[in-house]
């Protein structure tokens, strides 16, 4: 049995996830006729509080959509600066809306009023126009660190007060959640446009879903298409988001407490530098300089367990549905045993 760690994308659908998939009812999507499509939309639009929504095929998808549709050409986006958006979406932003990015340090990730107000570029003619703060929740690069609903209004507040639209990469919201105990209902207040993730700790095969307020609902549909997005009988696999949304979001507290576990048998072991906390599903670890990335993921990959290599330095742990006590087990034991 292979455990894999690497991401919480490597789920495979369950039995009863399948079942809801082939019982779906389909039809066109590019001509509005997708009626599992239409309920994923509007059951997600409904759970954040905002007015429409549009199911794309990847997270990365939703977040350039989203970002193109609140931005003109040669504005700028404040953000952290280890943000999905920036860091790994293959200079999207640039490429597809051609804007810049202004990058904030963040703490652990999580920007701050203070940060924005200071990185907001006058009205010169110098300075790209600063039109979007992009925040991420949780912040993957970070370990999973989250923002509270508390800091999100502050932020959203003060962008609305300087005229910035805000953005939400939420592609692990409900990790977010789970850990504050905050409404999902609320985030519709502050952001305009908010990316989720059904293919990450909710266990659908594919898809993401960008909802937005009712202005921006059109270019939405629009950029969908012109990024290649626009789909045709694709409610077999918006029944698996649906499935996941109501069967899934629950369980989200014990890949927390299997990732803090593993965080905690880390924290312990002398081939680890440091472990950053283990806020959500995330263990994000160093290894001591004698100990490459390269080695560790052989040594691990014998005893048939997967991880990620996240730098030079660290490793990237992610725990997920298809990952359980039995299986922590073993990764806690096989940490314990591995000698360098
Ligand atoms: C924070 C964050 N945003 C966006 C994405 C992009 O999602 P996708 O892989 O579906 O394009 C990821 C992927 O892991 C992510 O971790």
């Amino acid at each position: 049995m292979i455990i894999d760690l690497r991401s919480d994308t490597v789920t495979k659908p369950t039995p009863a996830m399948k079942d809801a998939m082939f019982a779906a009812e389909v039809g066109d999507d590019v001509f509005g006729e997708d009626p599992t499509v239409k309920q994923l939309e509007e059951k997600c639009a409904a759970l954040l509080g905002m007015d429409a929504a549009v199911y794309c095929p990847s997270g990365t998808m939703t977040n350039q959509i989203g970002i193109n549709v609140l931005t003109q050409p040669y504005d700028e986006v404040i953000c952290y600066k280890g943000a999905h958006i920036y860091k790994y979406e293959g200079g999207g932003l640039m490429g597809n809306s051609h804007v810049s990015v202004k990058l904030l340090q963040g703490d652990r990730g999580r920007i701050s009023v203070d940060e924005i107000a200071a990185n907001i570029n006058n009205d010169d003619q110098h300075y790209p126009h600063s039109a979007v703060v992009a925040l991420e929740n949780t912040v993957v690069r970070e370990a999973g660190s989250v923002y509270k609903i508390n800091d999100i209004e502050k932020i959203a507040a003060f962008a609305r007060s300087k005229n910035l639209c805000m953005h939400l990469d939420g592609a692990r919201l409900f990790n977010a959640l789970t850990a504050t105990g905050d409404r999902a209902a609320d985030y519709g207040k502050y952001f305009d446009t908010i990316s989720i993730c059904l293919s990450k700790g909710l266990g659908a095969p594919v898809g993401s879903v960008l909802v937005c307020k009712n202005e921006f609902a059109r270019k939405a549909r629009r950029m969908h298409k012109v990024f290649g997005g626009a789909w045709r009988q694709a409610g077999y696999l918006a029944a698996a988001g649906i499935y996941a949304l109501d069967h899934h979001v629950g369980r989200l507290a014990e890949d927390h407490v299997r990732a803090k576990k593993i965080g905690a048998c880390l924290q312990q072991q002398s081939y680890v530098k440091s472990v950053m906390p283990v806020d959500t599903n995330i263990v994000i670890f160093e290894l001591i300089s004698t100990v490459t990335p390269a080695l560790f993921l052989e040594k691990i990959g014998e005893h048939h367990i997967k991880a990620l290599a996240f730098s030079a330095t660290e490793i990237r742990i992610v725990t997920h549905l298809d990952f359980d006590d039995v299986m922590l087990e073993r990764t806690i034991n096989t940490c314990n045993k591995l000698r360098f």
